[in-house]
């Protein structure tokens, strides 16, 4: 699946990719579990020695991983499988104070992974080896949010300081969580057609009138870097802008929100409210997952448009759905892009070009 660098020439990923499930599960291993995924907030292991139990990419990568807190205050995240007979160690979330024990036949790990004791083994020969530790798995944390990635391919740094380089002068860490601005939603298409409309803006004045009349459509712009990508929205006049810092890149401007897409399937979108998040998740390769988290700045008036935002998705999901059916045709076989206004549709496709060739 080439993708060429050069936009003008470029046709979009084949209609096979959305369709076939064969090149999903490609896409699992050299995609999903090769990048960086969010799994929850930190809030889950705020203490020490509380413990996560969570299953990556549910009917996808489905591997079991428990998040720990050690008493240092590190954080971790390990392969929940008993090196004994593969049972699940940690079945709920809680507090198991600097040990964890299976329930099995009662083997014990440190919070590090590491083997502690196991009874009835005097005999084992070489025993206890390396191989009776739980893997530990590359773990990340960030605006109080938690990354893993099975595989790193690339540097969690690497992919995220362009966001923070930007919105760094924001008081990040006062963003709180809001269960009320939480939704789920499950769409009937495949995560990359999800992404690929999110990733323009060029949609808007076709699919979402009541947005457009809230952006300065001539003046939205895209930015691309090396793992993720920028939209620009320009509020229209009236409309709720950040206040800019002098020496901030974008001084000068009235930003409506900067909307981050970090490769493959998290979209960061900061207004001057806060932050709503998007995790784009697939349950198989025509059926995906979307959560919608809401994160405001303490001491900020909430101005989230709630109304909005819900009608935006609605109108999203519609189109999203309708491509998923136009892409398995006969007659369709690949689009071309356009060079001013699906640079960040163009920017994807070639990092899962890229992805799926294994570099
Ligand atoms: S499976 Fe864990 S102790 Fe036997
Ligand atoms: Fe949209």
């Amino acid at each position: 699946m080439l993708v060429s660098d050069d936009i003008r020439q470029a046709s979009t990923l084949p209609g096979r990719f959305y369709a076939d499930r064969a090149v999903f599960d490609e896409v699992k291993e050299k995609i999903f579990a090769s990048s960086w995924l969010y799994v929850a907030d930190n809030e889950v292991v705020k203490n020490s020695g509380d413990a996560y139990p969570f299953i990556l990419l549910p009917g996808v990568l489905d591997e079991p991983l428990v998040l720990v807190r050690d008493g240092e205050g590190v954080l971790r995240c390990l392969s929940n499988v008993c090196t004994h007979r593969g049972k699940l160690i940690v079945e709920q979330p809680g507090n198991h104070s600097l040990m964890l024990r299976c329930g099995y036949h009662g083997r014990c790990f440190r919070l590090d992974g590491s083997f502690k004791s196991m009874p009835e083994f005097k005999e084992a020969a070489d025993f206890p080896s390396p191989a009776d530790n739980l893997a530990q798995v590359p773990v990340r944390e960030w605006l109080g949010m938690v990354f893993v990635s099975l595989q790193p391919a690339f540097d969690f740094e690497e992919a995220i300081w362009p966001i923070m380089d930007r919105v760094g002068f924001l008081p990040l860490d006062m963003l709180r969580f809001e269960r009320e601005g939480t939704q789920e939603y499950h769409v009937k298409a495949n995560w990359a057609l999800y992404c690929d409309n999110y990733l323009e803006g060029f949609h808007i004045p076709f699919v979402h009138p009541a947005l457009n009349q809230a952006l300065d459509f001539g003046q939205y712009d895209y930015e691309l870097f090396r793992y993720c990508n920028l939209q620009i929205g320009i509020a229209d006049e009236g409309q709720p802008h950040f206040e800019l810092p002098p020496g901030q890149v974008d001084f000068g401007k009235k930003i409506y929100a900067w909307y981050y897409w970090l490769f493959p399937n998290l979209m960061l979108n900061f207004y001057p409210w806060g932050l709503s998040l998007n995790v784009v998740e697939p349950l198989d390769h025509e059926r995906t997952k979307v959560s919608f988290r809401t994160y405001r700045f303490e001491n900020q008036p909430f101005n989230r448009g709630e109304n909005q935002l819900e009608k935006t998705e609605m109108e999203d999901e519609a189109v999203v759905e309708s491509v998923q059916l136009g892409i398995q045709s006969r007659f369709y076989k690949r689009g071309r892009f356009s060079p001013s206004m699906e640079k960040g549709v163009h920017h994807f496709h070639r990092l899962v070009a890229e992805f799926l060739a294994g570099k």
